[in-house]
């Protein structure tokens, strides 16, 4: 049987880099991966060129039911620290917009550097093999794996979340905290389409493919960014963020013109050009479509001039007070990330280790840490795989 320091299971953004941490300490490392080839998702990240991180990453961008147990690890390893690796392999960068880092190439570059990090500290990366046994057992663990067994001192587990099951994400990691004991915060997608019933979708069917900067809000939560009509219901980075936030049952607010005073705007158009049709006043604010559904649904037919201030009013608020009741999210399927997890109550701030199980560790998006979009989840992956790797 064969004897490790450290095993990862699963070669993503976190399994990788403490693979890599650990393996240049002098720990002996196995990193075990079910696909065929490492950081699949890094590879689908960002359209492709990988949002790695986020310049304004901090604490207040990430969701968890004890807000402050990513405050250690993200302040030991920062977005700076990843920057630098980064750059010291030559990746060039840009931001896009918003403090969002991405490869001016393609997000293989990440993947490449990450292998080429395990692979000069010495890591041994074993892809296309499964975990079907873990035991713990006398100072650490053995693993049945498809291809034999192992031992290890310390086992990791970097398996991410439940969303995208086509490319293989299931709820291994959440089943091995289980086992041991550790308590799991329930999971929900995240970062993932909105969904609107029947009704809402035959109105609103036309809009499918416009898309409005736009200010969205759940409770006291607001993201101020694009937003999409789709065919299913909304979509876009605005509607994703706030995807974290909302629930079932709830209602989302939206203002599709966050800038404008839009009942002085249409008095202004109402006295300047009484004769023009509502729908065409508001086109020159919104896309046409955009327009002339608004202008439908708030019954506003016939020439401006006959409008009251009322009904003038009746129209801002279904340009900037717009409240929607979606109906569900498109679930993981498309999700992001997965919201939830291993409860960090259970886990070492700084280390990622389990609490009542020494020797086992839980990193990245398995644990409850959930980052906004932006490259934060990344960042959440790069910090908590460090600060294992200093430990494990
Ligand atoms: P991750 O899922 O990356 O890795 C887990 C690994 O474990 C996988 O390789 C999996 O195959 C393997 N595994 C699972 N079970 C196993 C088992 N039983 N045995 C062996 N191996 C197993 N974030 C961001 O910051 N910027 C971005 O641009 C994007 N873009 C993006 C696009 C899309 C389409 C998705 C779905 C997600 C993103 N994300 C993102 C989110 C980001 O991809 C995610 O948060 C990280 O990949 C999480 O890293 P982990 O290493 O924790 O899990």
């Amino acid at each position: 049987m064969q004897t490790f320091d450290v095993v990862v299971i699963g070669a993503g953004a976190a399994g990788m880099m403490c693979a890599a941490e650990a393996g240049k300490r002098g720990r002996s490392v196995l990193i075990v991966e079910h696909a065929a080839s490492p950081g699949e998702k890094i590879r689908i990240s960002g359209g492709g060129r990988c949002n790695f991180t986020n310049l304004h990453s901090s604490p207040k961008n990430f969701l968890s039911q004890n807000p402050h147990f990513c405050i250690s690890a993200l302040s030991r390893y920062t977005q700076r620290g990843f920057i630098a690796m980064v750059e010291r392999h030559g990746i060039a960068w840009h931001e896009k917009t918003l403090g969002q880092l991405f490869c001016d190439g393609s997000a293989k570059q990440i993947i490449d550097m990450m292998v080429g990090e395990m692979k000069h500290h010495g890591a041994e990366l074993r892809l296309s093999t499964r975990v079907e046994s873990i035991e713990k057992m006398d100072g650490g663990f053995a693993l049945a794996l498809n291809d034999g067994a192992v031992r290890t001192k310390s086992l990791v587990v970097a398996s991410g979340g439940k969303s995208i099951p086509k490319m293989g994400a299931s709820g291994f990691g959440y089943d091995v905290a289980a086992r041991f004991g550790l308590r799991i915060i329930e999971t929900r997608p995240a970062l993932v389409p909105l969904t609107f019933d029947q009704n809402t979708l035959a109105r609103l069917a036309p809009l499918s493919g416009v898309a409005v900067d736009a200010v969205v809000s759940s409770g006291k939560t607001k993201f101020s960014e694009a937003m999409l009509f789709t065919h299913r219901g909304l979509s876009g980075p605005a509607i994703l963020q706030i995807s974290s936030y909302w629930r079932e049952g709830e209602e989302i607010a939206i203002s599709m013109l966050p800038e404008t005073d839009m009942f002085a705007a249409l008095r202004q158009a109402r006295a300047e050009n009484g004769r023009q049709a509502a729908q065409t006043a508001l086109a020159a604010f919104l896309p046409k479509k955009l327009a002339q559904t608004i202008a439908e649904q708030a019954n506003a037919a016939g020439n401006l001039a006959d409008f009251s201030d009322k009904a003038l009013r009746k129209l801002e608020a279904a340009v900037n007070g717009w409240r929607v009741k979606p109906a569900g999210s498109e679930g993981y399927r498309t999700a992001e990330v997965t919201l939830g997890g291993v409860d960090t109550h259970d886990l070492d701030s700084k280390t990622m280790e389990a609490k009542s199980v020494p020797g086992l560790y839980f990193i990245g998006e398995v644990v409850d840490v959930t980052g906004w979009l932006g490259g934060y989840n990344f960042q959440w992956a790069w910090s908590s795989g460090w600060c294992a790797g200093q430990a494990a």
